[in-house]
């Protein structure tokens, strides 16, 4: 059983092959945090508790004035009692007051783990599930913390369930997903920051006295910080040392936070952003807080990677795009923004189709009287001026050219200047005789209200229903203000945010398990909803809206801490790009998309000759290969220098491939011996530019001379196939 309780000890050991995690039962009541580490072939105690009578400590017990609160390793906080660091929870009852005693009362352990109530989590498999149920007597209510561990990957998942068992309503304050206190302060913090076009850059600093916080309050993940962080040891490499990590499956706000407390311990707590919420928890309901997935990785950054990235292909996205291969798709939005007619379309399609693209996506500006961003959303009918036979017949005439048929959707959102806001003005996020204000002349729409999600689901299954479109982009291209609901009363207004991002999961749930094999695409400006909340319904995500080679090759570096290639759409762009200026070689643009999701965007039409055949011959090679950029492993071999020089592989059972960006060139160049260092040692690989045969462990260990390179972002690609 991996999951094992010692009476005699009162300890409860999670246990697989890669990790150990170990809670204990003090006094009967009290649950402390006891190990979470390598595995450990059994738990004797040897780690005991401090026992020492410490001043300014309060005491729980006043016979025993070793024991406190105020520094005990714990699995969640108390509250009001004595613990008075960071906090997972926090309970205003009807008296108005902040105080709970949760204790101890009994647990249960399955051997399967549950989908969570309205909520995306990680799915089912060689799953044990631990259930530990703490109840405040004085009130009747119940905290349920649940472990669950995946036999096959180095993953506890953890989560919170609050059951009001009383009579009187209490309010959740805080409802936090996870707590635990490490012990020591010896790590680095590490997150991903960023911004809208800037997202996924890593930022890592040791950790220091106080609380170190990152957190979201614009109503989604948001682009400036993912729901993530890992603490990890000063030595720890991509390659080598321990790490903790810990990622929300959530879209909303939420806060990732790290307290450095005084005896020298690391308490980590995740969960929803207290400040934007309260919950009243009525008498017999229940709250389900989102999931935690906590990673143990001995083998560095990429060993942590390694875990996120298989277990949330086969564990988070939606069944049928676990191992679904993706197509090769053209967008419309860099070559035609808002400016297009049916005839360009299909001249692009046309191309695209010599070109070997498979997927053809037709982005904004087809619906209403969306020539710009001032109006339309919400009105979710084709513009006939643009498209005569309107989708329907556009994507006819798409599938006829055999290509597969995309389109793009904001359905959060609705603009002024549109038919929808006329007739339903109440829909929108609002707080009466305050002023909404507009964000790309846009406001959203109220998803908390049970009757706005109908009817985005109607519209959705209205368009997916005619079986004409293959593919949608779901957009998102603001944030939330004036969270307000006109359908909830004043005590419920707080609610508000998590209520929105429940009616989302909500629409999102019925829609894709309705129409499965419709491939969707999340974006928010690109990153600004990238989480696995998402990912759970969506298996790919438009990763930036800053498609220049060279700060893609960064962005995406920083997503792969988390999510592989596979979950990247990537595209190949104009240059001078749009958002930089820069120009860069079409084999570097190539190489960068394939590195995720390839797709293109740019005007087909409009291309000389020679890149047209260029890029047909990037999509056969693609095509080729497509399983090795798709589902291969992905390991980060070099993180970007001070010249921007990158590099990471690919590699699978069959073959294996490094790209090598070069990022500015320069002339003193130092001596520069790549090494592989995940392929086969024993294996031997073949070069099919040269035909030489190397072995794995030459490869890793002696590496491959990265040439001097005299130009601006050149890319190479050294590929090679197990023979
Ligand atoms: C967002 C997306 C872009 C594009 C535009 C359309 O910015 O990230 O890819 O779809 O909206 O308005």
């Amino acid at each position: 059983m991996p999951i094992l309780f010692d009476s005699e000890k009162q300890c409860f050991h999670l246990k697989n092959d890669q990790l150990s995690y170990v809670i204990g039962i003090e006094k009967d009541k009290y649950l402390t945090h006891r190990y979470f580490g390598k595995s450990l072939p059994f738990y004797a105690g040897s780690n005991s508790l401090q026992e020492i009578d410490r001043g300014f400590a309060t005491n729980p017990d006043p016979t025993d004035r070793k024991f406190s609160l105020n520094s005990l390793p714990m699995e969640t906080s108390s509250q009001g009692t004595g613990d008075h660091r960071i906090s997972n929870y926090q309970i205003r009852s009807t008296n108005g007051a902040n105080l709970t005693n949760f204790f101890y009362r009994e647990h249960q352990i399955t051997s399967e783990k549950k989908p969570l109530n309205g909520l995306p989590s990680l799915r089912n498999g060689q799953v044990t599930t631990l259930e530990i149920s703490l109840y405040d007597e004085i009130q009747s209510l119940e905290m349920i913390l649940v472990y669950s561990l995946y036999e096959e990957y180095p993953v506890i998942t953890r989560s919170v369930r609050y059951l009001n068992h009383g009579t009187q309503s209490v309010y959740l304050e805080n409802a936090g997903s996870m707590l635990m206190d490490l012990p020591r302060t010896d790590f680095d913090l590490i997150t991903l920051n960023g911004a809208h076009t800037n997202e996924a850059n890593i930022a890592r600093q040791p950790l220091h006295s106080g609380i170190q916080k990152i957190e979201s309050s614009r109503g989604t993940s948001s682009p400036q910080h993912q729901p993530f962080l890992a603490l990890v040891e000063p030595s720890t490499t991509e390659f080598h040392g321990e790490v903790f990590a810990f990622h929300l499956i959530y879209s909303g706000n939420f806060t990732a936070q790290v307290e450095v407390e005084q005896y020298g311990s690391s308490r980590v707590q995740l969960g929803i952003q207290p400040e934007t919420f309260e919950w009243c928890l009525k008498s017999t309901e229940i709250f389900q807080t989102p999931e935690v997935v906590l990673n143990y990785s001995t083998d560095g950054l990429n060993g942590m990677s390694q875990t996120f990235h298989r277990i949330y292909q086969n564990k988070l996205v939606p069944p049928t795009w676990q191992k679904k291969q993706r197509p090769v798709l053209l967008n419309t939005w860099e070559a035609n923004y808002f400016d297009f007619h049916e005839k360009e379309l299909l001249a692009q399609a046309d191309l695209a189709k010599e070109t070997g693209i498979e997927l053809f996506v037709l982005d904004d500006g087809w619906f209403g009287q969306r020539n710009d961003d001032a109006s339309s959303l919400g009105d979710w009918q084709e513009n006939t001026e643009k498209l005569p036979q309107g989708i329907a017949g556009l994507a006819d005439k798409i599938h006829q050219k055999e290509l597969q048929f995309g389109l793009w959707f904001e359905p959060e959102m609705i603009s002024k200047n549109s038919r929808l806001f006329e007739a339903h003005p109440d829909w929108v996020l609002q707080v009466p005789a305050y002023p909404m204000t507009e964000g790309r002349r846009q406001l959203v729409l109220d998803l908390s209200r049970r009757d706005v999600q109908d009817y985005l689901i109607d519209m959705l299954s209205g368009y997916l229903a005619t079986g004409k479109i293959d593919y949608i982009k779901w957009d998102m291209n603001r944030h939330l203000t004036e969270v307000g609901s006109l359908a909830f009363p004043a005590s419920q207004q707080k609610e508000i945010h998590h209520r929105y991002v429940l009616g989302l999961y909500r629409i999102l749930e019925t829609i894709t398990s309705q129409f499965p094999a419709c491939l969707f695409e999340n974006c928010s400006s690109g990153g600004g909803r990238f989480d696995p909340g998402m990912m759970y319904y969506m298996p790919q995500t438009w990763t930036s809206d800053n498609s220049d080679a060279l700060c893609r090759s960064q962005i995406q570096y920083g997503y792969s801490y988390l999510y592989p290639p596979v979950m990247m759409g990537a595209h190949v762009s104009p240059v001078p790009n749009h958002q930089v200026g820069r120009i860069t070689p079409l084999q570097t643009r190539g190489l960068i998309a394939m590195s995720g999701n390839l797709g293109y965007e740019l005007d087909l039409t409009n291309l000389p000759a020679d890149e047209q055949t260029n890029i047909a011959e990037q999509i056969a090679f693609y095509k080729a290969h497509r399983s090795l950029f798709q589902f291969g492993r992905f390991y980060r071999l070099q993180p970007a220098n001070d010249f921007f020089a990158t590099a990471w592989l690919f590699v699978t059972e069959e073959e294996a491939a490094v790209i090598y960006f070069n990022g500015l060139a320069r002339p003193a160049v130092p001596i520069h011996q790549l090494k592989t260092r995940y392929l086969e040692e024993q294996a031997i690989y073949q070069d099919l530019t040269t035909g030489q045969k190397i072995s794995g462990a030459e490869l890793n260990h002696a590496g491959i001379t990265i040439p001097r390179i005299k130009e601006d972002f050149a890319t190479l690609l050294f590929h090679w196939k197990k023979v």
